[in-house]
């Protein structure tokens, strides 16, 4: 399905592009934000490609990665990035992740775009199984998918490599109360 906008209350959900790069680098070089995310501060030129990356990936027409920025509706800020990638076709299930930029933080933009996020899959996508794994220490993380009705399932052992220390992740899930069985769709 391209290309997607999902609108809430505050925020919407759009499709990512290339004029995009300072607001992304911005949101991906904030330390304090990636502080428990597996992933390294990039540099601009680190940044145009890792967004060429995600454009290429929304346009596939066998999309299984929905990366969508989260931008503010007041005034059209990208604040950060919410993402759902498609793991299993035939069992209906995806990843969800998701990064706001510090100074968005506090203020329900967080748990307002994993709410959109979420029913997006659900609805539009026919998923049966949206999951996130946060940082066992990744307490914000953790409280917005309680909030936005995330269940704890267990705890990964040793699931991610943040620096040079593995650590815990503790694996949040929902599923849709349909019997829908259908294919997610793709276009
Ligand atoms: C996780 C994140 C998206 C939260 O965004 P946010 O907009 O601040 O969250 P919200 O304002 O919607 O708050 C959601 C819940 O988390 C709680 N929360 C937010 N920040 C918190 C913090 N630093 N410590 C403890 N709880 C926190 C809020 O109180 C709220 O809980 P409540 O509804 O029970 O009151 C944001 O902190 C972030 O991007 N962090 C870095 C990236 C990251 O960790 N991504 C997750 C990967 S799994």
């Amino acid at each position: 399905m391209y290309p997607v906008l999902i609108e809430g209350p505050r925020i919407s959900l759009r499709e990512l592009d290339a004029a995009d790069t300072a607001a992304v680098l911005a949101a991906t070089a904030d330390t304090e934000a990636t502080r428990h995310l597996p992933f390294q501060p990039m540099d601009d030129v680190e940044v145009e490609i890792y967004l060429t990356e995600l454009i290429d990936a929304a346009t596939d027409p066998e999309r299984f990665l929905y990366p969508l920025a989260i931008v503010r509706s007041e005034d059209n800020q990208l604040m950060g990035l919410a993402q759902l990638g498609i793991e299993s076709f035939l069992h209906r299930r995806a990843e969800l992740g998701y990064l706001l930029g510090s100074p968005y933080w506090g203020q329900g933009f967080g748990g307002e775009a994993v709410n959109l996020i979420t029913d997006f899959g659900f609805d539009h996508l026919g998923l049966k199984r949206i999951y996130a794994v946060a940082a066992a220490r990744n307490e914000a993380s953790r409280r917005l998918l309680e909030a936005q009705g995330f269940d704890k399932e267990g705890t990964l052992r040793d699931h991610l490599l943040l620096g040079n220390a593995w650590v815990d992740g503790d694996i949040f899930a929902r599923v849709s109360q349909g019997t829908n069985t259908e294919e997610p769709a793709t276009t």
